[in-house]
């Protein structure tokens, strides 16, 4: 990783920590327990990816500050809602998320349940404020909104446990991964994009065709590191979908093709971003992050 990209990716990362801090309702305010586990949930942790696109596509579009701000703290409270569900016990049932106890555990499941709502909620509430016009706003609410339902990251959650024990076929299996994790992850993109100069249609595709490879990629990765990688490392319980019976690129493909295909995926999205040249150098190295990242 080059220096000046690890620079720019702590700088931001701190930033979020305040800027989400900031969008969050304070622990003193009535109900103070439910507060109190959405900053648990949200602050402290994580890779912060999906933040990082934002501002990597809304710099290249000339974004105002505050709507990247914004549009980054939206889909990091979607996701951390997304983790929080996904660690129940109707769900994954997991003990462990970056590196802490998980919602649930920490608190009880009717929180956890209730973090995740809110959450939710909170995400589109910061999303709507702001100065940019309100076309564009309604936009990217849209935009988020069927990222993170049932066409979207709900849907793919659905296919993944009516997986649980079934052996998908490879565009089944492709699909899931698309829905369930790709979607924020492009939703990231574009609505850093969305938040800055006017598009050209081939600009869309192209960042399209970026986000997608990125999106699948993401979670390839997330299985691989599953099955190589250990708990203390990832900071959530690793081995954890052979355990659950998960059907994953791993356990469709085997290790090694599933590697090749991560490399691959991070090819095709350096190739989307050619007709941006220099420009796209911090989406470009994000990609690599995507795929070479160790958690
Ligand atoms: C984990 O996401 C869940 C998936 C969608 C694969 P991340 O790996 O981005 O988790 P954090 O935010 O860094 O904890
Ligand atoms: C999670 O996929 C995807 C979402 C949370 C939407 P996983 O179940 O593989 O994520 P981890 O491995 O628990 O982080
Ligand atoms: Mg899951
Ligand atoms: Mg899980
Ligand atoms: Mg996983």
């Amino acid at each position: 990783m080059k220096r000046d990209f690890a620079v720019w990716c702590k700088q931001l990362q701190s930033e979020m920590e305040s800027l989400l801090l900031s969008h969050l309702p304070p622990v003193t305010q009535t109900p103070q327990r439910l507060h109190e586990a959405m900053h648990y949930a949200v602050l402290d942790g994580g890779k912060r990816v999906r933040p990082l696109l934002v501002f990597a596509a809304g710099t290249l579009f000339d974004a105002p500050r505050d709507a990247m701000e914004r549009a980054a703290s939206a889909v990091e409270m979607i996701h951390a809602y997304s983790l929080v569900h996904d660690d129940m016990p109707c769900m994954d049932d997991d003990a462990l998320r970056r590196g802490k106890p998980t919602v649930h555990k920490r608190y009880d499941e009717a929180t956890a349940l209730l973090v995740g709502d809110a959450l939710q909620a909170q995400a589109f509430e910061v999303l709507a404020g702001g100065a940019l016009d309100a076309q564009r706003k309604v936009a990217m609410l849209r935009l988020l909104a069927h990222a993170a339902g049932s066409s979207g990251m709900c849907g793919g959650q659905a296919i993944d446990l009516s997986a649980v024990g079934t052996l998908l076929s490879r565009d089944g299996l492709e699909q899931m991964h698309q829905l369930k994790t790709g979607a924020l992850l492009e939703a990231s993109v574009m609505l850093g994009a969305l938040a800055g100069k006017q598009l050209l249609a081939a600009e869309i595709a192209a960042l399209k065709a970026y986000a997608d490879a990125i999106g699948l990629a993401f979670q390839v990765v997330d299985d691989i590191l599953d099955a190589v990688s250990d708990s203390a490392t990832l900071g959530k319980t690793a081995g954890k979908d052979a355990a659950n019976h998960k059907p994953t690129y791993v356990s469709i493909l085997g290790l090694e093709a599933s590697q090749q295909l991560a490399e691959k995926l991070r090819q095709d999205a350096h190739s989307a971003l050619l007709p941006f040249g220099d420009n796209a150098q911090r989406l470009l190295e994000l990609a690599d992050l995507i795929v070479q990242r160790k958690t």
